[in-house]
């Protein structure tokens, strides 16, 4: 593709009850791709040139969820794990979707080496999507997750750290900016939560172990707090104030956590 055809080319979606801006190109067929709003079906990610043409999809269209198992539910909020291979199309229209909201250079256009795990806050109305994070099925480095988005009208309400904190193994690299600081804030908060409840010296390792977060995460994130203190000829992990300070006025935020014990929910029969 060339340069000329990866300038942002779509301007405004319309999806559910929102209408958001997209930030870059998104290859949509061309015939779509310089609408000033494209329609998007929230639950099948159909995309469509005029009100009336979604309304009309929305008349056969029954899907309320997304296609595949809801592995995970809390609240109002579940997520739901998604085959690339065995739903190309939702996935296809999904990357589609999120490719607005990515500068990477390449699409995931070949969904099928995917896993796509989808976060949705459920109501009457049916799921509406919030984000994903996707990961390789086949993956060397153990399972490593390609990609996290959550979707523009949801950010900064603290779901990007619940996708972080769903999902297992290490981003791949490299991070976007917005994707750094999210990961960062992650990794931080949970570090931090272990420092404060544990008793005497804890090794890198020790931490990497216990927090499912890799090495050089946790090394770079204690750089970063300034945890690293010399003592005695010795590396040492200290707390210091103000990242304790900071600790607790995030816990008195109450945000959304994943609670591990409703994953791999099953309805009932
Ligand atoms: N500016 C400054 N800090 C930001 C930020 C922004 N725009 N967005 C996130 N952060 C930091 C903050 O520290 C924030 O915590 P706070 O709101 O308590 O201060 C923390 O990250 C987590 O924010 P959260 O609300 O949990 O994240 P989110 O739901 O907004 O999602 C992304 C974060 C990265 C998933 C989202 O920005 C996104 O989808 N971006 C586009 C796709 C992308 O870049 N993905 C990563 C590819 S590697
Ligand atoms: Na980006």
């Amino acid at each position: 593709v060339s340069e000329i055809a990866r300038v942002k080319n779509l301007n405004r979606l319309q999806i559910g009850k929102y209408e958001v801006e997209t930030w870059y190109f998104s290859p949509y067929p061309k015939e779509f791709a310089h609408l000033p709003i494209l329609y998007i079906c929230e639950f099948c990610l159909c995309f469509f040139p005029s009100p009336f043409m979604l309304s009309r999809h929305r008349l056969r269209c029954n899907l309320l969820h997304p296609p595949g198992n809801e592995i995970y539910r809390h609240e109002d909020i579940s997520f739901y794990e998604i085959d690339g291979k065995r739903q190309l199309g939702w996935c296809r229209n999904l990357s589609l979707l999120s490719k607005c909201f990515l500068d990477h250079k390449t699409l995931y256009y070949d969904v099928t080496p995917f896993m796509y795990y989808v976060m949705v806050i459920r109501d009457s109305a049916g799921c509406h999507i919030i984000g994903y994070f996707s990961k390789e099925k086949e993956c060397a480095e153990n399972y490593n997750v390609a990609c996290i988005l959550t979707l523009p009208h949801h950010q900064r309400h603290g779901y990007g750290k619940l996708l972080i904190e769903g999902e297992i193994g290490s981003p791949e690299k490299p991070l976007s900016d917005l994707g750094l600081l999210s990961y960062r804030a992650y990794w931080s908060e949970v570090i931090v939560e272990l420092l404060m409840e544990w008793d005497g010296d804890i090794s890198i390792d020790e931490v990497a172990q216990r927090t499912s977060i890799t090495h050089a995460d946790v090394m770079n994130t204690c750089i970063t707090l300034q945890l690293f203190k010399h003592y005695k000829g010795q590396h040492l992990i200290v707390l210091n104030n103000a990242v304790i300070e900071r600790h607790e006025k995030l816990r008195k935020k109450n945000r959304r956590r994943i609670h591990p014990e409703n994953l791999r929910w099953k309805p009932p029969v």
